[in-house]
């Protein structure tokens, strides 16, 4: 009797995708280890702290599916992978101690251990550190992609500062996402292309995948603030709102519900109320926004899958997919 196999399309899950990568991954932990320089004792033990505590290496994953992809030489595309991983860290200690957090990846944040002079310092170390393993790529198209993530994001995070709070807009809202996140995974998808000698077509399309698909991984990272639960997240929920930040779905909400009295008192300055908080986080939870939200950063993903048409087709160009899949299906 004739059998046949049926293809089996269920996109791949973030593990399964990361086990495609797993010899370079490990190239990525290595290159991250790598210390260039005599560091102060208590600052090493603070960056093993740090990378030990693990988090989901999405970025340097992107990097690495990408770099399969064309075809990039190894050596570098593990150096990018590790940079970009570094300055996600860099970023991450000080958006906790920006932001007083306790709990990142499931442990201590460096701030409730180190004072706020210290830990700003080891931020700074860190994105020293990741700008020396970007030149390791030798490559002055990596260099200066990486220089103005770093800059876009820092400005992301002054403009969250200074125009995130009050009455939000949408057009503010996506600025926002861009900079602190989208930009940052600009640089893990075209960095290949620059590694790879990719065509300026591609490398283009490689960013528009990279900005699309990053905005859609910030929208997912601001529902599950409101759906997810602290302990399986391995970070505070319901901190944004706290902030007097308003993300896509508590924006959704607004648009939904403009006379909600309570909503009306956050956006008045009384976010530091625990209880005001959690009833909006209840009301937000319990409307249509979370869907509405999920449905946008559908879209972008949608739009980023699109730019890789013009990318060679093979089974990592189908891997990026997924992953871009996979950043609207997350629950952590
Ligand atoms: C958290 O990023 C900050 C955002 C940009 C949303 P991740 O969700 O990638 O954090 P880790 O690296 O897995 O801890
Ligand atoms: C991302 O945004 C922060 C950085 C890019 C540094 P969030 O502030 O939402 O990140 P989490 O939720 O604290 O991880
Ligand atoms: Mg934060
Ligand atoms: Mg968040």
């Amino acid at each position: 009797m004739m059998t046949t196999t049926i293809a089996h399309t269920r996109p791949k899950t973030l593990v399964e995708l990361l086990a495609m990568v797993q010899p370079d991954m490990e190239q990525v932990e290595a290159r991250m280890r790598e210390t260039s320089l005599a560091e102060n004792e208590a600052l090493h033990h603070a960056i093993d702290y740090l990378i030990t505590a693990g988090g989901k290496r999405v970025r340097p994953a992107m990097t690495l599916l990408a770099g399969h992809m064309l075809g990039a030489p190894r050596g570098p595309i593990a150096y990018l992978g590790a940079a970009l991983e570094m300055l996600h860290t860099a970023s991450l200690v000080h958006d906790d101690l920006i932001d007083g957090a306790l709990l990142r990846r499931g442990q201590a944040t460096l701030n409730t251990q180190w004072n706020a002079s210290a830990t700003v310092l080891a931020g700074d170390f860190l994105f020293g550190r990741a700008a020396d393993l970007a030149a390791q790529t030798d490559n002055v198209a990596v260099m200066r992609s990486f220089a103005r993530t770093l800059m876009t994001m820092v400005n992301g995070e002054l403009n969250q500062m200074f125009n995130g709070r009050g009455h939000p807009t949408r057009d503010g809202y996506f600025q926002r996402i861009f900079g602190k996140t989208g930009s940052l995974f600009v640089t893990a998808a075209e960095g290949p292309a620059f590694l790879s000698g990719a065509t300026p077509a591609v490398a283009t399309a490689m960013a528009t995948y990279g900005r699309e698909v990053g905005i859609a991984f910030q929208i997912m990272d601001d529902i599950l603030d409101f759906t997810a639960d602290a302990s399986h997240l391995g970070k505070p929920v319901g901190s944004d709102l706290r902030q007097g930040l308003f993300t896509l779905p508590a924006l959704l909400y607004l648009e939904d519900r403009p006379d909600d009295p309570n909503v009306a008192a956050l956006l008045d300055g009384r976010a530091g109320d625990p209880a005001l908080v959690a009833h909006v986080v209840d009301s937000v939870r319990a409307s249509g926004a979370i869907q509405g939200a999920l449905d946008e950063a559908r879209t972008y993903v949608a739009r980023g899958v699109a730019a890789l048409s013009i990318a060679p087709d093979n089974e990592y160009r189908q891997a990026l997919v997924d992953l871009a899949i996979a950043f609207v299906t997350r629950d952590l």
